[in-house]
């Protein structure tokens, strides 16, 4: 027997999200143009400690970057400001997964770098609230999720360009239970959330002389949705004749990422969401482990940088936090240079974090007492960045 009653509320859920997703498509066509951080003063940077050991790892890289800043500090070009209460028992006290002073002050901020969220999940005690980090995308509309990789001595350079605030995220906890027995999820792709992503790595492709975009979906058989989004690539291609571009298939990619005779040739990726999400944890653990990547959330407007793994709360029940390593955030923190108009400094400390963590390794963090604490590890980097003696320490390693 057909439940025409559990058909029709479905059907009045589903108005009710393409009415929605009709109305943000609408906000993305006449949304403002980027952010000039030249023409800004001051530029205002949110530190934001977040739970488990963010605190540790965000405080050794609030000393790096105020040290490389300290002249444009001292020139009130840029500013730092702390943000507090985006912790855990805040956001469950509140029931927020922002809670809405602290997202007041974080638009407050042009940029902000974040240590990670606790995201709940059912069954571990706390309310199940919404992931702060997803809110903070969709809410500062941070489009693109930008996570480079690379292995310099393996030829190994590829920036990841994930599409953040479509695919299944967009309603991610509006779903909908038909019946018992069907349960059914919306995959939202947009013609115009499409085409800004897929522009943007055309355009990063452009101003870094990369040759090459690899998009990837599942197009062969989402055909609608990756469909759309492999059309518009196609034609934003045609803007950037100087750059190739090709279609990959997810499942062909993620064993692609493995072949050291292909890997070297992928560039720049595209991509929608979920693929994106598990593509870069992938490709970090490549790179040497998920705690040692960056990742940007870029928005025309905002901008947020975090790591991308999470809060680690088991360090801290192991009383251990005070070794976790803060390479993740620190390279967020090189992004972050790097995306307001410091190209000088984000190189300088992505060299470091090189230098350092993967190099020289005069200290190695352990995640334990066997190993270098963080403050021990920033002390080590801070050293580094400001010393003359980088270039030679970074050629020494990579051989250029
Ligand atoms: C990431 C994370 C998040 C995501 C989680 C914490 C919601 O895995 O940034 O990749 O799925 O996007
Ligand atoms: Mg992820």
């Amino acid at each position: 027997m057909v439940d025409t009653k559990a058909i029709e509320a479905a059907k009045e859920q589903f108005g009710k999200v393409l009415e929605q997703q009709l109305e943000r498509v609408e906000r993305i066509k006449i949304e403002a143009d980027w952010t000039d951080y030249s023409a800004l003063k001051p530029i205002v940077i949110g530190m934001i400690g977040g739970d488990g050991i963010g605190p540790t790892i965000s405080a050794a890289t609030q000393r790096v970057l105020e040290l490389l800043l300290k002249d444009h500090v001292a020139s009130g070009k840029v500013q730092f400001k702390t943000i507090e209460g985006l912790t855990i028992e805040n956001r469950a006290a509140k029931l927020q997964s922002i809670p809405d002073d602290v997202l007041a002050e974080i638009k407050t901020c042009h940029v902000t770098l974040k240590g990670p969220t606790h995201t709940p999940e059912k069954g571990d005690g706390w309310p199940n609230i919404e992931s702060a980090n997803v809110r903070m995308r969709k809410e500062l509309d941070l489009f693109a999720n930008v996570r480079p990789v690379q292995i310099p001595k393996e030829g190994i350079d590829w920036t990841f360009y994930r599409e953040n605030t479509e695919d299944l995220y967009a309603v991610g906890s509006q779903g909908v239970n038909v019946t018992d027995d069907l349960a059914i999820d919306f995959r939202v792709i947009t013609s115009p959330g499409s085409e800004r992503i897929i522009e943007a790595a055309f355009a990063h492709a452009k101003r870094t002389g990369k040759t090459s975009v690899t998009v990837v979906t599942k197009a062969n058989v989402v055909k609608t949705t990756d469909g759309k989004f492999l059309d518009i690539a196609a034609k934003v291609s045609e803007r950037y004749p100087g750059i190739s571009w090709e279609g990959w298939y997810i499942d062909i990619m993620t064993a692609k990422l493995l072949d050291p005779k292909r890997r070297t040739d992928f560039q720049v990726l595209v991509l929608p969401n979920l693929y994106g999400d598990i593509l870069t944890d992938e490709a970090a653990e490549i790179q040497g482990g998920v705690g040692t990547a960056g990742s940007a959330n870029i928005g025309k407007v905002y901008a947020m940088f975090e790591a991308i793994h999470g809060s680690a709360p088991r360090m801290v029940k192991e009383g251990r936090d005070r070794y976790a390593d803060p390479s993740s955030l620190l390279r967020a923190g090189a992004m972050l240079l790097d995306h307001i108009g410091f190209n000088d400094l984000g190189s300088k400390l992505s060299k470091a974090i090189e230098v350092c963590g993967m190099f020289e390794q005069r200290l190695k963090m352990t995640g334990r007492d066997t190993g270098a604490d963080c403050d021990e590890f920033g002390d080590y980097i801070l050293e580094t960045v400001a010393n003359p003696s980088l270039e030679e320490r970074w050629a020494a390693y990579t051989g250029v």
